[in-house]
């Protein structure tokens, strides 16, 4: 398997995979158009925090690769490939196009490292050991250009402010507010996660 560090060219290489998301969100463009905020995001919060920007513009592209995926078919795939879900696989149908994903791509992009992978595996419900690229890819999804409203906009201002770990625990609580404020299903993992980053720097 070729390696990450023999991408001579990254920009062509970055290039191919905007290509092959067009091919895929084909007739999904605001999909397609998030996909690609998410990258330039992602790339700009890695400038910012000290993170490789190659791999977090790819995972960017490519974190949403498997939302063009109805629920039947995910639910019918996460089994296929034994994904764990807690609590009932239904429940967490919104959550799974990011475990799925992770098993797919390393087949269509084989020279990106397995971190790339697990960032996009973790963008729908983080994990209690994100890594950097993990929180960057999370965070550049919560406040992409095209999210709108208060809560993006306070997030974004905090970019640069603020440590790359207080800016993810913040996206994850916002997350969690709205979960509960609309009355909506939570993950149960969600509640370990936050007190495992609350603990750590909460007030
Ligand atoms: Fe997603
Ligand atoms: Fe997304």
């Amino acid at each position: 398997m070729q390696e990450y560090r023999d991408i001579e060219d990254k920009k062509a290489y970055l290039a191919r995979m905007r290509e092959m998301l067009d091919v895929r969100m084909a007739d999904k463009t605001k999909r397609r158009n998030h996909s690609l905020g998410v990258a330039r995001t992602a790339k700009k919060l890695a400038k910012t925090y000290g993170v490789d920007p190659f791999l977090a513009e790819a995972a960017g592209l490519v974190h949403d690769w498997d939302k063009v995926l109805d629920k039947p078919e995910l639910l019918a795939r996460a089994a296929q490939y034994s994904i764990p879900v807690a609590g009932s696989p239904t429940n967490a149908v919104a959550l799974l196009h990011g475990p799925v994903a992770a098993v797919e791509l390393p087949q269509l992009f084989p020279e990106l490292p397995p971190e790339v992978f697990q960032a996009v595996a973790r963008h729908t419900s983080a994990a209690e050991d994100m890594t950097d690229l993990d929180m960057v890819v999370f965070i550049a999804d919560a406040i992409e250009p095209m999210r709108k409203g208060d809560y993006a906009d306070r997030l974004r201002k905090s970019v640069g402010k603020v440590d790359l770990k207080h800016l993810f625990f913040d996206c994850f609580a916002q997350g969690l507010e709205y979960v509960i404020s609309t009355r909506r299903y939570m993950y149960p993992t969600a509640i370990s996660i936050y007190n495992r980053y609350a603990l750590e720097l909460g007030c």
